[in-house]
């Protein structure tokens, strides 16, 4: 099968420069995760990335009336807007929890989700975090560089910032962020905080800005902090590593036919559910010079979407967070 394009946009889920702020959050795709995920009356499934609530109010209502979900999110007031949003109207059949999807392993048995119809992953932050002047996500929205999306756990990005040696920085922007002129912006920033610490989301931006280009060879304009901002975020977040193990418990809890949906942004997130859904396809992890399997792995999931899925034209005019958005979904086959 050829290789498919990964997808190439910077944070995809952080504004342009000619963006305008947004105020609620529209979920990506959301017809085409319902229908991969193709929840039905009685079905369970886990969104492991609540957000907004959007994606989880669309597989509540197509898996009327006595459909089950598990919600999780890391960040306390996702949970709690939620919890006053679809609480009223699902009663119990919506269950919430704070929590880091890497742990779904225990968290969604503990929660009576151990063997689930679907499970959906929408990656990265939501336009409510992103609006949040507390949070420090947004090169416009400003603020104090925290990032965290669990503010209780974790160091916040300005004392990454101000811990990291410039190859350390350097390293992490290259890493994370992809970033082209990754050891400028390092030096740039350790020569600032000689001077005073960099605190803020504005601080960081306009730093950047006297630096680095807005535009790197061969990529198409953004603004020159984003690819900076994408690394502190996963960093911050140990956002790969925790897709790595989210990814993995997902496919444990699913049930033969079971579904698994993931959504990413960026060529990072992208990359790493592409080789494990391959992975999962093949079974066998032996190295290709070895004469016979010895590992014993047998694949345990179909791929539904061999190259992905990406909005339409019409939902990006609506939804500009859907521009990079890349849908992969594979099914769970019998053991
Ligand atoms: C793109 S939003 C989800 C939007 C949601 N699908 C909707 O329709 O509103 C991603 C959410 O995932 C959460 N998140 C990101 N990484 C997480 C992790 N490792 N564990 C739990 N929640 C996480 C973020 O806090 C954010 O609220």
């Amino acid at each position: 099968m050829p290789d498919d394009p990964m997808t190439d946009e910077p944070m995809a889920d952080e504004p342009m420069p000619d963006e305008p702020r947004p105020v609620s959050h529209v979920p990506v795709l959301a017809d085409e995760v319902v229908a991969m995920l193709a929840p039905v009356a009685g079905s369970q499934h886990v969104d492991a990335t609540l957000g907004g609530g959007g994606h989880a109010e669309r597989i509540l209502e197509a898996s009327d009336p006595d459909g089950r979900l598990l919600g999780l999110d890391a960040d306390e007031a996702a949970i709690a807007r939620v919890r006053s949003r679809l609480a009223p109207r699902f009663g119990a059949r919506l269950r919430l929890r704070q929590a880091n999807f890497r742990e779904l392993a225990t968290v969604a048995p503990e929660e009576g989700f151990a063997d689930i119809d679907g499970c959906l992953f929408d990656l990265g932050l939501s336009s409510f975090q992103l609006a949040d002047e507390a949070r420090g996500f947004g090169i416009r929205t400003g603020g104090p560089l925290d990032m965290r999306f669990d503010t209780s756990r974790g160091l916040p990005a300005a004392e990454l910032l101000a811990s990291l040696d410039a190859d350390e920085l350097t390293a992490l922007l290259r890493r994370y962020g992809e970033e082209p002129f990754a050891g400028r912006i390092a030096r740039a920033i350790v020569q600032a905080r000689r001077t005073a610490p960099i605190r803020t989301a504005e601080e960081l931006a306009t730093l950047i800005a006297r630096v680095a280009p807005s535009r790197a060879p061969g990529r198409r304009r953004i603004h020159p902090a984003t690819r900076t901002f994408q690394a502190l975020r996963i960093a911050v977040n140990e956002e790969l590593e925790a897709l790595q193990t989210g990814l993995a418990a997902a496919v444990d809890l699913l049930r033969p036919g079971g579904r698994l949906v993931v959504l990413s942004y960026h060529s990072l997130e992208d990359r790493i559910v592409k080789r494990f859904l391959q992975a999962e396809r093949r079974g066998c992890i032996c190295p290709p010079e070895a004469p016979v399997c010895v590992c014993g792995r047998q694949p345990r999931l179909r791929l539904l979407t061999p190259k992905g899925l990406v909005a339409t034209p019409a939902e990006i005019t609506a939804n500009p967070r859907a521009r990079s958005a890349r849908l992969r979904a594979a099914e769970r086959l019998a053991a």
